[in-house]
């Protein structure tokens, strides 16, 4: 089995706005087929949020998906949905505000149990920055997240848009996965990645492809990413993948995609090796900061 794994999150959100009620219907069929053909190639681990369309995303994963299928849904909690903004997106990270996002995850995928809920903080990577009463300390955020564990309402906890310190003062706390933005053309995070490595904490980068966003790099526009796919007689975003599954042993990919096409051959970078030569070129590819505004 590909060590591939998709998450359909972001696309399915930005493909299917709650406010297009006629498009919606109809991109709800097709995002229901897309998640069915998921589970169908043995994608396991499927990413999402309360704040992707305000519950919408959530409520196509409680449609589509069955309890036999075995699929691990990874939520995240630290942000709101804000229909008006920039992005559409605000930061909501106060504890109570925390809670509050699990439960409306608990309704909206119809569940007792998040299996594994990332506390997105906003630290590093593109976008928000914590500012007055959002700016709250990991340790007051983590208090919250444990307790939600102790009380069984989520399985695991994760961090997202995390910096090495807070990684480190969230290791007492049991931290199953960190989900920062990273791909080949970003990679500001290897000490962090290290760190994971070797806490044994899954390494799930975000935007892997560099995002749908104007503002990120995208990597199947690098000109050694084109080359290496060329030259093997594959596509760049599986050139890409295959490059992060390469690069670290603990890692597990959440491409998002609203293309049932690209699904598939995401799922086959699994099957991609990539030859030494090869394999240097793309190391050698500059890194470019992942600091960047989004919207
Ligand atoms: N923790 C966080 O703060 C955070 C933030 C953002 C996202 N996420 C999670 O990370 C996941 C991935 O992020 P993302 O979707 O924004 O960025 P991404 O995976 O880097 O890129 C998605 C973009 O790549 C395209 N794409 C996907 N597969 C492709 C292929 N085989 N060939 C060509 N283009 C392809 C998609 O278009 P098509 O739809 O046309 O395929 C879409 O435009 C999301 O689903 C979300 O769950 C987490």
């Amino acid at each position: 089995m590909p060590r591939v794994r998709v998450a359909p999150g972001c696309s399915l959100a930005a493909s299917c706005p709650a406010s297009a009620t006629a498009r919606c219907s109809w991109s709800g069929c097709a995002a229901i087929a897309l998640l069915r053909r998921a589970v169908e190639l043995g994608v396991d681990h499927i990413d999402t949020a309360q704040f992707y369309g305000d519950g919408l995303v959530n409520g196509l994963l409680r449609e589509a998906l069955r309890p036999e299928d075995g699929v691990l849904v990874a939520s995240k909690v630290g942000a709101a949905p804000d229909p008006g903004g920039q992005i559409p997106l605000r930061l909501a990270q106060r504890p109570e505000q925390l809670r509050s996002s699990v439960e409306d995850n608990l309704r909206s995928l119809g569940t007792d149990q998040v299996p594994l809920v990332n506390l997105r903080r906003a630290d590093v990577g593109p976008g928000l920055r914590a500012q007055g009463d959002q700016a709250v300390d990991i340790d007051d955020q983590l208090a919250v997240m444990t307790a939600l564990r102790d009380e069984g309402k989520i399985g695991a906890i994760g961090l997202s848009s995390v910096n090495l310190d807070g990684l480190r003062r969230g290791l007492p706390a049991g931290i199953a996965c960190v989900q920062n933005a990273y791909s080949l053309l970003t990679r500001d995070d290897e000490d962090m990645l290290a760190l994971c490595a070797a806490e044994g904490i899954a390494w799930v980068p975000y935007f892997p492809l560099g995002s749908a966003f104007p503002g990120m790099a995208k990597v199947t526009d690098a000109l050694a990413v084109r080359a290496a796919a060329q030259s093997m007689r594959v596509s760049p975003a599986q050139i890409g993948l295959a490059w992060l599954l390469r690069h670290a042993p603990h890692v597990l990919l959440i491409p998002g995609t609203a293309d049932i096409r690209h699904l598939e051959a995401n799922i086959a970078a699994g099957t991609v090796t990539l030859d030494d030569p090869t394999l240097a070129a793309l190391d050698a590819v500059p890194s470019r900061s992942a600091e960047v505004p989004l919207g």
